[in-house]
């Protein structure tokens, strides 16, 4: 069985005092927490204070975003190695805001991806339509772009550290979820693409998480659809009692 993962992507919010009140109350509220794996990824300038606090704790930090060589002359830029060295385990690749704002495409989030496991990194990598897309009937052809583009190159056996994340982009800071039947259908095909990659068994255990407007009050029924593995959560992760309420409902029985 896969156990489910809830990250929490707190964006461009939390400085270190706020991103420490933060982590210190999840981490008590976590303490006891079985069958989920919850990741934190805070702003960078974040990552080794919040990484101290989660001492001790089982609760895993992950970057937004890395570069995809270990060092040079790349202004502003953050290496993989850097943020293995700061504490992390993971790091969002691809996200969409990434995407749009910042111009990455299949090609920069495919060399991320690769250097990210070349250091021993856990990618989670966004994949996921547009409204426009959607409403032009092109989910899957994009879905299929973004998840065959991205994996270019990585091995079956580095499968196991890869997560991907379903971000329908309509759905990002909305307040409109995708329905459990859409995040499901989208899911399975994902598997799907896996599987005609990498074959069933290696498909059968990547973690595929949903994002986009997840609360407390819609985790559960996104959560209980067969191949939906755990959230990638933006707001509703900034504060400890909404984030604890989305893993609470996470656990698959
Ligand atoms: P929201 O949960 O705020 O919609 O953001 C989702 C997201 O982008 C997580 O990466």
């Amino acid at each position: 069985m896969r156990t489910p993962i809830i990250a929490g992507n707190w964006k461009m919010y939390k400085n270190v005092q706020e991103a420490v009140e933060l982590t210190k109350g999840l981490k008590e509220m976590l303490s006891s927490m079985k069958g989920v794996e919850v990741v934190l990824c805070p702003p960078f300038t974040d990552l080794s204070e919040v990484a101290k606090v989660l001492e001790g704790s089982a609760i895993g930090l992950g970057g937004q975003d890395c570069y995809w060589l270990n060092e040079g002359a790349y202004t502003g830029e953050i290496a993989p190695r850097m943020l293995k060295s700061a504490g992390c385990t993971y790091c969002i690749i691809g996200h969409s805001e990434r995407r749009t704002y910042f111009h990455e495409t299949n090609e920069t989030v495919n060399k991320k991806v690769m250097a990210a496991l070349a250091e021993g990194l856990k990618p989670i990598m966004c994949v996921g339509e547009t409204l426009k897309e959607r409403e032009e009937n092109r989910t899957f052809a994009v879905v299929k772009n973004h998840v065959e583009n991205g994996l270019k190159g990585v091995n079956g056996n580095d499968m196991d550290r890869v997560v991907i994340a379903y971000e329908p982009v309509w759905a990002i800071g909305t307040g409109r979820n995708a329905t459990p039947g859409q995040a499901q259908e989208v899911h399975a095909y994902i598997r799907k693409l896996l599987g005609a990659l990498y074959g069933e068994s290696v498909a059968a255990k990547v973690r595929i998480q949903y994002g986009g407007s997840v609360k407390p009050e819609n985790a559960a029924e996104i959560m209980k659809e067969r191949d939906v593995d755990g959230a990638l959560v933006g707001g509703a992760s900034l504060k400890a009692d909404s984030f604890f309420g989305i893993i609470k409902k996470s656990v698959k029985e």
